[in-house]
């Protein structure tokens, strides 16, 4: 054993279950997150989305530039490797930089203008594990880069989540937009919010202390209960808004009118990521009280930041557990109309030979086989069957081989019939056709 796993901190039997804010999605889970997987890639199919995966493993300095050097992400939750030269990697907290990153580095733009990708992944927070609240979970985001910042793309991203979640049976989805400003605007904005928290600095929270020193926005959005109280009188970005970011975002919310997507503006909405400018937006639930469900914005300075040229971007992300969780609470149900399958059953050396290449003539003609390959006994195969609900059974043994056939039983009716095995598939595809 390595003299790294030899200093390890975990007891003998610690690794028999998950760290702490990790967790396994099990088979009982399956339904929910085909339902949206399936839901993400039919409406990126329809908007015009192309898949992109990047690594879970980046340069730490990656997420440093973008995300934020003073965010709580990058301070105090990322995980992080040194590798044996020295590099530091980090888990990805979030997917955005990384398609950046990728943008930047296949020069994707020559491709198309603008480009837009979507992803599904794990992202990785050490945050402080509570209801809807992981350190490894599950993220589905998009992202229009490049092409111009007009707010049709604001729009058409917050309607590509709304559309996503409606899809998904949520109901009471609650959207909150705001505007943190650009370059022009929100350093004067900022040195404004500073002015005022700086008379009331001794009874800030320590976070705050710092954020009023490092990232004044990010006031705005402390969730401790002594420094809530100071936000009703501190000033509003929306009222000082520069006439680009006014019109911009007066832009998003006729857009948002004409879809008849419902909203309210919430100028404590800053986000916990830095690359953001001008529109931000999150959705919420009234049952996922840790957060929000999903959100997002624009942030124009982040290819500029990575060493590209200025250009216009913007993009949403939304946390699967979040979702899921909340379509349980809500009692979705999905409606699936289950598609016909087969048992094959194999009685038998003989039978057990000849199976697979029938199960997988069965496959080329789209018919879907179940199996019990390991089982020998018929009563244990016909139980296993019976278990799986299919809706025919089909058996064969040593007469059947030598016959050239196979007994087909309609498992609704219990009826059985012997039928050619040349001629099965068309006598099964002829069956569920019937019914
Ligand atoms: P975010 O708001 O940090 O944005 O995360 C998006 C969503 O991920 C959240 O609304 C939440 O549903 C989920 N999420 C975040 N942290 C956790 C956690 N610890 N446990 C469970 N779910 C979580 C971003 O990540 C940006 N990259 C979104 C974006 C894309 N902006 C522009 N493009």
């Amino acid at each position: 054993m390595s003299k790294r796993l030899k200093k390890s901190k975990t007891n003998n039997n610690q690794f028999l279950r998950v760290p702490r804010g990790m967790h396994d999605i099990l088979p009982t889970e399956e339904l929910w997150w085909d339902r949206v997987n399936k839901v993400v890639r039919d409406v990126a199919g329809f908007y015009n989305f192309h898949f992109i995966e990047t690594p879970i493993l980046e340069f730490a300095n990656l997420f440093a530039r973008t995300t934020g050097e003073e965010t709580d992400i990058v301070q105090k939750e990322m995980y992080t490797l040194r590798m044996k030269k020295g590099e530091l990697l980090a888990l990805r907290p979030e997917g955005t930089p990384s398609v950046a990153r990728a943008y930047l580095q296949h020069h994707l733009g020559r491709i198309s203008q603008p480009q837009k990708l979507f992803y599904i992944g794990p992202m990785f927070r050490h945050e402080n594990p509570q209801a809807g609240r992981y350190r490894q979970f599950h993220q589905f985001g998009f992202e229009i880069l490049g092409g111009t910042n007009d707010p049709i793309y604001d729009a058409q991203v917050i309607i590509i989540l709304w559309r996503i979640i409606e899809y998904l049976k949520i109901k009471g989805v609650a959207l909150k937009v705001n505007s943190v400003g650009c370059k022009v605007c929100r350093p004067l904005y900022k040195r404004q919010l500073q002015n005022y928290y700086k008379s009331l600095e001794k009874s800030l929270c320590s976070d705050c202390k710092r954020r009023l020193k490092t990232n004044p926005l990010r006031l705005l959005d402390c969730k401790n209960s002594g420094c809530i109280e100071f936000k009703k009188d501190a000033p509003n970005l929306l009222d000082r808004l520069c006439a680009s970011c006014s019109a911009h975002l007066k832009g998003v919310l006729e857009y948002l009118d004409e879809l008849g997507i419902a909203y309210s503006l919430d100028n404590y909405l800053v986000r916990g990521l830095d690359y953001y400018n001008k529109t931000v937006f999150e959705f919420f639930v009234e049952e996922m009280e840790g957060g929000a469900v999903g959100g997002g914005g624009r942030y124009d300075y982040l290819m500029e930041i990575l060493g590209g040229r200025l250009m216009p971007a913007v993009g949403a992300a939304a946390g699967i557990e979040r979702l899921v969780e909340v379509m349980k609470k809500q009692g979705v149900k999905f409606v699936s109309k289950a598609p016909k399958r087969v048992f094959l059953i194999h009685v038998g050396e003989l039978a057990k030979k000849k199976s697979l290449k029938l199960i997988e003539e069965l496959r080329e003609a789209g018919i879907l086989t179940l199996e019990s390959l390991g089982k020998e006994s018929l009563r244990h195969q016909l139980r296993a069957a019976d278990k799986e609900g299919v809706d025919l059974v089909l058996i064969i043994g040593q007469k059947e081989i030598f016959e050239g056939n196979v007994i087909l039983r309609d498992m609704k009716n219990r009826l059985q019939e012997t039928v050619s095995l040349a001629k099965v598939v068309e006598e099964i595809k002829k069956k569920f056709k019937g019914n």
